[in-house]
């Protein structure tokens, strides 16, 4: 589970990775404003396979003197209290606690034999139990005041309200409803208030949680409660983002654990989706991962129809990509505008990519070519930017290696087997695209075809060496450290593997520069962990080959991270446009790369810091840059995941505001 203010998705369940995700959450996000029970209510969440954001919305105070427990403690002894009603499981075991600092609880307990002992569920019947009270009455489901009154009146003839007094063991908030229905029937009530609950004393994680469903990137909502409900309404106001929040909730799912809440919230004007017929934890989490999707859907298909997504939000001058501004930066001719595009601007952060993710597992998204180019089409028509990237992944290409490859949220790509020495290294299988990655191709086809004529498709690949640490560390990695020691002590297996990848990926690439994409990009997201020697020893060369290999029409990008001191390095290696990451001097490199198309550099974690932060975020890049000739506008990384789409949106429209040249 993660707390509403951490920037990263959290862990889903291990079983929420490749299976079908028909059912259950399926990656949405939601948030929950239980406290006491976070941890269960996170726990069941991410069991149903969503992201659990929690935003706790109450506290619970114990009250500074136990006067209201003594005290009906005393009345009860003196025989004063015809009939007591419990409403919790948790108030009762309090009540008796305070109760027991002054009296015996044998005493107690022969007290409240001479009264009529009520229950309004099973939790405080329960408690009543372990603490040997018989019980009298029970009200039955769903067990609020009304089941309560019912319970009283159904046994008239055995026990008559008029006159008497009714204790009532209160929880949270006073409920009113319930003592006036007593006075109505003539008993005095008495309210024994053990503990309340106030809103929380740090209320970072829940304005956190109201700012990930203000900013789009929270899918579902549960309330477990009618206070949470009126703390959040009452947070919001306080934090004057109260009307904001009331036009976001249009775009989520609200769950309600019960009547009560859910007449609590209608009287917010909260519309609620979904309330589980048994009012348990369980049941709700249960009932709204079943409804969730199928909602959202719903509410997406009865939207204003907004533009075909073919349209966008752009206009284009020319129909020919190769006119593009992409094009033109990437070749370093003039351009009008400085174009933009974001590595990652496919991806979980965006609701239409979850839902689509809720029902299918990643790997057969990427493996079919209708729904790999919905995403890559929905993604570039929604941000309006000016290059689409094929929907894929960087290492679809180790499976056809032999080496199998699964993806689970939260732990990310696996290997099924790995390379640690030459023997290894002698089983991996050089890949023929065309017959093992014939999807790839199709994808391309696809989007090409949906994409608007004059936008640029990027095709892409994995560098060897970030390749080649998938393939030994058999997963993501800290320290490289089966990397590095393959590359130092068997220099024979090292360069025979770099080899068969590097001629791999080199028809990789051609076949999909053939299949129609304009451009190709070169990952080598991994490569700022080597020295500048062993970048230069090991992976140059083999990058150069791959470079060497491609049609000297089609721009290359060469993309890397932490590569501050490798720049002039990976530029020996090849490529016509050269990516900067957010950690080096953009306006350094423009200097000394003169010659050299760029890409990059704004830092993707500024994307979370709200519209004002990214627009001066974007002017600082173009500064750097200036009115050089070959610039492309994108992050130093990708897209993050949880980064609010407006952000993203403010973003792009920053860079088309900034970015006009004379
Ligand atoms: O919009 C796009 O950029 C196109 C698609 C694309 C993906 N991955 C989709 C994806 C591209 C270009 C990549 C490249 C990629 N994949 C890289 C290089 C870029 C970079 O960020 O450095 C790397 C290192 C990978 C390997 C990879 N794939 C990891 C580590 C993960 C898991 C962690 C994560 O960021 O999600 C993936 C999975 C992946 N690739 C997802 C997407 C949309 C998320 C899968 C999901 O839906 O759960």
């Amino acid at each position: 589970m993660i707390s509403a203010s951490s920037d990263q998705a959290g862990k889903a369940g291990k079983d929420g990775a490749n299976r079908s995700t028909a059912e259950g959450f399926g990656g949405l996000r939601v948030v929950f404003f239980e406290s006491r029970l976070a941890a269960e209510c996170g726990t069941l969440v991410e069991k149903s396979g969503g992201i659990a954001i929690s935003a706790p919305a109450m506290r619970e105070v114990e009250l500074s003197d136990n006067g209201p427990a003594t005290s009906f403690a005393s009345q009860l002894l003196a025989g004063r209290v015809d009939a007591v009603v419990f409403l919790t499981g948790v108030g009762t075991r309090h009540l008796f606690a305070a109760m027991e600092t002054v009296h015996q609880r044998d005493e107690l307990v022969a007290a409240l034999k001479k009264t009529t002992v009520v229950v309004r569920g099973p939790k405080p019947l329960r408690a009543l139990g372990e603490l040997g009270v018989r019980v009298d009455l029970r009200a039955e489901e769903p067990n609020t005041w009304q089941e309560v009154l019912a319970a009283f009146d159904a046994n008239q003839s055995t026990f008559s309200l008029e006159g008497k007094t009714v204790a009532v063991q209160e929880y949270g908030a006073d409920s009113p409803q319930l003592a006036s229905g007593l006075a109505e029937r003539g008993a005095t009530p008495l309210s024994v208030a053990v503990y309340r609950w106030a809103t929380p004393e740090n209320t970072r994680p829940l304005l956190d949680g109201l700012r990930e469903i203000i900013s789009g990137t929270a899918d579902v909502l549960l309330f477990t409660s009618s206070m949470q409900a009126r703390n959040v309404i009452e947070i919001a106001s306080a934090a004057g983002i109260v009307d904001h929040l009331r036009q976001s909730l249009k775009e989520v799912v609200v769950a309600s654990i019960g009547p009560v809440c859910s007449q609590t919230l209608e009287e917010l004007e909260i519309p609620v989706d979904v309330q589980p017929a048994r009012g348990k934890l369980g049941a709700l989490v249960k009932v709204a991962a079943e409804q969730a999707l199928p909602l959202l859907e719903q509410r997406r298909r009865q939207a204003v129809p907004g533009p075909p997504p073919t349209a966008g939000r752009r206009e284009f001058a020319s129909d020919d990509p190769e006119q593009s501004l992409f094009m033109r930066a990437c070749r370093r001719e003039p351009v009008e505008r400085v174009p933009v595009w974001l590595m990652r601007q496919a991806g979980r952060y965006m609701r239409e990519y979850r839902e689509l993710r809720a029902r299918t597992p990643f790997m057969d998204l990427c493996k079919n070519p209708e729904l790999s180019a919905e995403v890559a089409v929905t993604a570039a028509a929604r941000l309006g930017v000016d290059a689409a990237i094929l929907f894929s992944d960087i290492l679809l290409i180790v499976e056809p290696m032999g080496l199998g490859l699964t993806y689970s949220r939260g732990d990310g790509p696996r290997l099924q087997h790995v390379v640690r020495d030459a023997s290894d290294v002698d089983r991996l299988l050089e890949v023929d695209p065309d017959e093992s990655l014939p999807f790839v191709m199709d994808a391309i086809r696809h989007t090409r075809s949906e994409l608007p004529p004059g936008l640029p498709l990027i095709g892409f690949s994995g560098a060897p060496f970030t390749l080649a640490s998938y393939i030994i560390e058999g997963g993501g990695s800290r320290n490289y450290t089966h990397t590095k020691r393959l590359m130092h002590s068997d220099r024979g297996a090292w360069d025979a593997m770099m080899e068969l990848i590097s001629r791999s990926v080199a028809r990789y690439l051609s076949a999909q520069v053939e299949a129609g994409v304009q451009a190709v990009q070169l990952f080598d997201s991994w490569v700022g962990c080597l020295s500048p020697d062993e970048y230069r020893e090991f992976v140059l060369p083999h990058t150069r080959s791959v470079f060497d290999s491609l049609p000297p029409s089609t721009p290359s990008l060469h993309f890397g991270t932490g590569t501050s001191a490798l720049l002039d390095l990976q530029v020996e290696a090849g490529g016509s446009v050269l990516g900067i990451d957010h950690r080096s001097d953009l306006a350094e490199a423009s200097r000394r790369f003169s010659d050299l198309a760029l890409q990059g550099n704004m830092d993707p974690a500024i994307l979370f810091a709200g519209p004002e932060a990214v627009r001066s975020a974007c002017r600082d890049v173009l500064t750097a840059v200036g009115d050089r000739d070959g610039f492309i506008f994108n992050l130093g990384h990708g897209v993050l995941p949880g980064t609010p789409v407006d952000n993203v949106i403010a973003l792009i429209d920053a860079v088309h505001e900034f970015g006009l040249r004379d």
